[in-house]
């Protein structure tokens, strides 16, 4: 998932949920030409300056943070300008220092970032911490998803054991509750966010070849790195034979869905009294 220019690639489906949802909640977080905004785990950047930028219209600013240096670099060298710019930053970390350098923020946005954080209690705090009174956030994250599954199982299999014994640092907590929205919006109520909006979304995806979904799966595999290099081509056709062994299973497979793909987004809308 460091890898930015695979990233950049490989990213359709978090490019059309962005897009989608944008295209939904828009209307609801009345953007403003003097809007302050942070975009959390902006990545490449490319959502950040051509889907988030956009679809606000009029900003004053427009800052995206992501933990991982190469990204940031990244979408500094492709996207920033300016009005539009990036900064590494831990959202379940420290961010004091932060928020003294940028003060807070009218709309807070995050994109397919929060499953990746084991303490969302955390990163939600920072996230109350770094909004105005009265800002808005819009959290967009996978709640459940057949590739955490894989990755559990994968990590029960003798050959890959050893790379994924800290499976559990990159299994969201809300991959196996009954009622992830539920959980979350207290979550958001008990750090001060008032949830406006919080519910699951079903989402399918339908790769146009096995290459597209392996790109897809390798872009976003946190252990891929770890698997010496001769065995990757090896971990990464056993990935797959997992994951087709879960919709088998699932009953989620037939023939003319062999690269099509089922998910839950979580959608939170909140805002800051
Ligand atoms: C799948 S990418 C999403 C990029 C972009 N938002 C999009 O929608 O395409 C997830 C990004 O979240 C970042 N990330 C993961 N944990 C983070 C954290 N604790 N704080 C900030 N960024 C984080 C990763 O480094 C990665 O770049």
């Amino acid at each position: 998932m460091n890898d930015p220019e695979l990233y950049s690639k490989a990213n359709p489906f978090q490019v059309r949920d962005a897009t989608q949802i944008l295209g939904v909640y828009k209307k609801r977080m009345s953007p403003d030409d003097a809007d302050i905004v942070l975009d959390i785990g902006c990545g490449t950047g490319d959502v950040t300056n051509g889907i988030l930028g956009p679809s606000l219209g009029r900003f004053e600013l427009l800052l995206g943070v992501d933990k991982s240096r190469d990204m940031v670099e990244y979408a500094q060298q492709h996207y920033e300008n300016d009005s539009v710019f990036f900064e590494v930053l831990d959202i379940a970390g420290d961010v004091t220092d932060f928020r003294d350098e940028w003060g807070t923020f009218s709309k807070v946005f995050s994109f397919y970032c929060l499953h990746w954080v084991k303490n969302l209690k955390k990163a939600l705090t920072n996230i109350q911490s770094l909004m105005k009174n009265g800002g808005e956030t819009l959290l967009v994250f996978v709640a459940q998803c057949p590739v955490f599954e894989m990755h559990e199982r994968m990590a029960e299999n003798e050959r890959w054991k050893s790379y994924m014994e800290d499976v559990n640092d990159f299994v969201p907590m809300t991959q196996h509750l009954a009622q992830p929205s539920f959980v979350f919006s207290q979550i958001m109520e008990e750090v001060g966010i008032s949830p406006i909006n919080c519910s699951t979304m079903n989402r399918t995806f339908a790769f146009t070849s096995t290459k597209m979904l392996r790109d897809c799966m390798v872009a976003v595999n946190p252990f891929i790195n770890r698997i010496p290099l001769q065995q990757r081509n090896e971990f990464i056709e056993d990935c797959i034979k997992t994951l087709s062994a879960i919709k088998i299973e699932s009953g989620n497979l037939n023939e003319n869905e062999a690269c099509c793909f089922s998910y839950k987004l979580l959608v939170a809308h909140g805002a800051k009294n």
